[in-house]
């Protein structure tokens, strides 16, 4: 893995927002995975600001978003759908992104389509993660199976009460969702990691340093050649 700790939250953004900018003007990347959460509005605001000076274009990009809760609309404010349009769809014109569908009468069937989404696309090139305290990517919860695809999941307790912040109430947060499986993530070419804070440097040790686990999701990245991580120091303090 590809290591940096810098010294705080705006060095992290800036750092995985300039590889992310160099890949795209340099044509090496054409299919891009997002991911929602507080980590990488930072990331988004950043490259928002690259295209508003004319510095970068995504004309040219694909994306594909890990995860969408079950029953919320694209309208719900709430939904990862409407955060990706106020952080960056809104800002930004890609040739398409993807969002598996939380409204989706059939969940199987919207899960095997947003495989075939990224297959037909030619698979992704670079895929933007966060973690969660419990150690979780995209909504791979503690148990889900390393080879795991694109699914309905039952979202953890702490992963609930982490997000409920995003909700009205905290019993509006959904139980379920769609997310990419831990096989899928995977499959993408390469991978960055960000994280900030204390509350990450558990799931950050037990990612990097520990064994590779279903334990901790994430620690199945140690099983890809090419990751890159970006921390702060907060989020490095256990290593
Ligand atoms: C979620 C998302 C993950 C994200 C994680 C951490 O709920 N499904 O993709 O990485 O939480 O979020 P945050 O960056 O807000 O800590």
């Amino acid at each position: 893995m590809n290591l940096h700790i810098l010294k705080d939250a705006g060095a992290v953004a800036r750092a995985a927002a300039s590889l992310i900018a160099q890949k795209v003007k340099s044509a090496e990347i054409r299919t891009l995975g997002l991911a929602t959460g507080r980590s990488p509005i930072a990331v988004y605001d950043d490259l928002s600001a690259r295209v508003a000076a004319k510095e970068l274009s995504f004309a040219g990009i694909t994306s594909f978003n890990l995860d969408e809760y079950i029953g919320l609309s694209a309208q719900n404010p709430a939904s990862f759908h409407a955060f990706m349009q106020r952080h960056f769809f809104g800002k930004v014109t890609l040739a398409a992104h993807h969002l598996p569908d939380g409204m989706a009468a059939d969940p199987a069937h919207e899960a095997q389509s947003f495989e075939n989404a990224i297959k037909q696309a030619g698979g992704i090139d670079l895929q933007l993660l966060g973690i969660g305290r419990n150690g979780h990517i995209g909504f791979n919860e503690p148990g889900s199976a390393l080879d795991s695809r694109t699914r309905l999941v039952t979202l953890s307790d702490s992963t609930r009460s982490a997000n409920a912040p995003d909700f009205p109430t905290p019993g509006d947060v959904p139980h379920s969702a769609l997310t990419m499986g831990i096989g899928t993530i995977l499959e993408a070419r390469e991978q960055l990691l960000i994280a900030t804070g204390t509350a990450k440097a558990c799931a950050i040790r037990a990612a990097l340093r520990g064994p590779v686990s279903a334990d901790c999701p994430a620690s199945a990245l140690q099983l890809h050649a090419l990751v890159h991580v970006f921390i702060d120091e907060d989020a490095a303090a256990l290593l």
